[in-house]
């Protein structure tokens, strides 16, 4: 609900044709900004603070200082966000099981190489896709 305070919307009708990498800015702007908001003026508690800041940052691209014990919520958090973009923006199908510490996804939607079936380790980050 936080996590995107920060993200400033290009204005588009609803017939504009617009490449999204050109019209949005790097998400790693608003996930700051949105941190700071969430800090400052709706006292979020400090790891959900850090979970907003780092949500568009690879994996590999967050500090050192990142708590490890973040890492299982960090992932979780970023399969929900791309999922619900998936179902909100991209008329996307999911399904979504969750064993022990293991995610199953299956998506289909109309941008292809996001089908398929895959499986998410939320506490390694091992991603293994299962099908196409
Ligand atoms: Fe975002």
């Amino acid at each position: 609900m936080f996590h995107d305070l920060g993200k400033s919307q290009p204005i588009l009708s609803v017939s504009d044709v617009a490449d999204p990498k050109k019209v949005f800015e790097d998400g790693k702007l608003h996930a700051y900004r949105g941190a700071e908001i969430a800090k400052n003026f709706y006292a979020i508690h400090e790891d959900i603070v850090e979970i907003i800041r780092y949500h568009h940052h690879e994996e590999h691209e967050l500090p050192d200082a990142f708590p490890w014990r973040l890492r299982p919520m960090f992932r979780l958090f970023q399969i929900v966000d791309g999922l619900s973009a998936s179902i909100t923006r991209g008329g996307g199908e999911v399904d979504f099981t969750v064993q022990d510490c293991i995610v199953t996804v299956t998506e289909r939607n109309h941008r292809p190489q996001y089908n398929g079936t895959w499986q998410v380790d939320l506490f390694t980050g091992k991603r293994t896709k299962i099908s196409d």
